[in-house]
């Protein structure tokens, strides 16, 4: 086999082949691979790298860069941001901002241990604009959406990101977030969707989001990529008929995954969008209160890691009154695993070309967090890769660096070669392993020998080493200042 150095020098990497000096700091890493640091395109991190700055959770999966800002739950206004993480972050009031910038600029004074990214979420945007109002914005409304995205543009946002399940992003319709979309202009950015429906509704959901990206004029990031509800299982082979189809047009069109047959999100969203619901013929919605498992519920932690289905059969309650009983007492801060999807779906989509990667993975929300939060990239490179080989581990690198850094345009990262940023992970392809599973989330993975953001270590031999070295990143790749 042949072997080779990479050499780094202060913040970036300065040699990639055959080194003969020597360095202040040397890892034998023969047998191991040395990839660039993954770039997480869907998190929820925004207030947690300010909260923790380390990370851990993030680092010690070789993520290097962390996009935040997803499913349409963005940091401004700084107001309606506060109320919405509060849910996962209860009483957290960090050192305010006015915008993107001055966002981008907090992440910098608390020197997280990652890069981060920030997408711009549209329903912040309209709580912000307009609160819950279920009705189209007025001129004046969508006036200050537009103002806040051009700031965000302005500051080096990555992007738009909707959530158009949930309150209040449910209630925008196409021309508003086209609207918006328009903002972003040539080169400020995608437009990153978690769309209105990914069970029934799946395939209308795409075309609405190629639809809004081919009239916004901008890239489209569809959210991890799903069919949910047995149902509608297979129906990823024509959503991706669709991205292919558009992509075929001259649409740049991606979409991002994390490898589990469970999502996760809040209770209160489940029982809003009806996934629980009874028909007239007496059949519940796509989900049994089996398939349900609560992640989080701050008032009764004993719930957590239980099923629906338990509980409301210790009740004596059907699931529909168990969920409605723990809204009351939790409102939304319960978060639930929800076991709603095919793994041959999951595989389909993971081989695709147009599949990112990207762990959704909700911080700090009670004890059992869907294990994506700890194990999804390890667990692409370990199970997907190496034992199932369901694709080849440069493909899959590809997907977690190169492919995603060119998306949101992170200049000179999500390579290794000589004068990128020396953002790495060592690690090894025939030990690399999540270990984190739904009953005992939160574990670190293994197989990771070292990983390395701008140059400095992070993690060693499956410890932190308590450096924060990451930066605010821009659009474009310039760190914000
Ligand atoms: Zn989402
Ligand atoms: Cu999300």
């Amino acid at each position: 086999m042949a072997t080779f150095d990479v050499a780094l020098t202060a913040d970036r990497i300065s040699a990639v082949g055959v080194v003969t000096e020597r360095g202040r700091t040397e890892i034998d890493a023969r047998g191991m691979a040395v990839a660039p640091g993954f770039i997480d395109v869907h998190s929820h991190d925004d207030f947690a790298v300010l909260l923790g700055p380390t990370m851990p959770f993030k680092v010690m999966q070789g993520v290097t860069t962390d996009v935040v800002g997803n499913c349409g739950s963005g940091v401004v206004p700084y107001e309606a941001a506060v109320r919405r993480f509060g849910r996962i972050h209860p009483g957290a009031t960090p050192p305010s901002w006015t915008g993107f910038g001055q966002y981008l600029a907090r992440v910098q004074e608390a020197g997280p241990s990652l890069n981060v990214a920030v997408l711009m979420g549209h329903g912040s945007l309209r709580a912000g604009a307009m609160g819950l109002e279920q009705l189209a914005p007025t001129a004046e409304e969508m006036n200050r959406m537009r103002a806040w995205v051009r700031e965000g543009v302005e500051a080096g946002a990555v992007g738009l990101s909707t959530g158009l399940i949930y309150e209040p992003g449910r209630y925008a319709r196409t021309e508003e977030i086209i609207t918006l979309a328009r903002e972003l202009g040539a080169g400020g950015g995608v437009y990153a969707t978690h769309m209105r429906d990914e069970a029934g509704g799946l395939l209308d959901s795409v075309r609405e989001a190629i639809h809004i990206g081919e009239e916004g004029g901008v890239p489209v990031q569809i959210s991890h990529h799903k069919a949910s509800g047995q149902s509608n299982w297979g129906k990823v082979r024509d959503s991706l008929r669709l991205i292919e189809a558009a992509q075929a047009r001259g649409l740049d069109v991606h979409a991002d995954q994390y490898p589990y047959t469970a999502g996760s999100t809040s209770l209160y969203a489940v029982v809003q969008n009806g996934a629980l619901r009874r028909d007239s013929s007496g059949a519940v919605g796509s989900l049994s209160g089996d398939a349900v498992l609560i992640a989080s519920a701050p008032k009764h932690p004993a719930y957590e890691g239980r099923r629906l289905g338990e509980l409301a059969a210790e009740w004596g309650i059907d699931i529909e009154a168990a969920a409605a009983r723990i809204i009351q007492e939790e409102g939304e801060a319960c978060f639930v695993v929800l076991f709603s999807m095919d793994e041959a779906d999951v595989r389909t989509v993971l081989a695709h070309p147009s599949t990112m990667i990207g762990s959704d993975g909700v911080p700090a929300a009670g004890s059992k967090p869907h294990p994506r939060l700890y194990g999804c990239f390890p667990r692409i490179l370990g199970h997907y890769v190496r034992d199932e080989r369901v694709l080849d581990l440069p493909t899959a690198i590809h997907k977690m660096t190169g492919l995603p850094a060119a998306k949101f345009g992170f200049v000179d990262r999500g390579a290794v070669r000589p004068g990128a940023f020396a953002d790495l992970v060592v690690f090894d392809p025939a030990t690399i392993a999540d270990v984190a599973t739904y009953d005992d989330p939160c574990r670190f993975p293994t197989g990771i020998r070292a990983v390395f953001v701008n140059g400095t270590a992070v993690a060693r031999d499956g410890e932190h080493t308590g450096a924060r070295p990451g930066r605010a990143l821009r659009r474009g790749g310039a760190p914000a200042s």
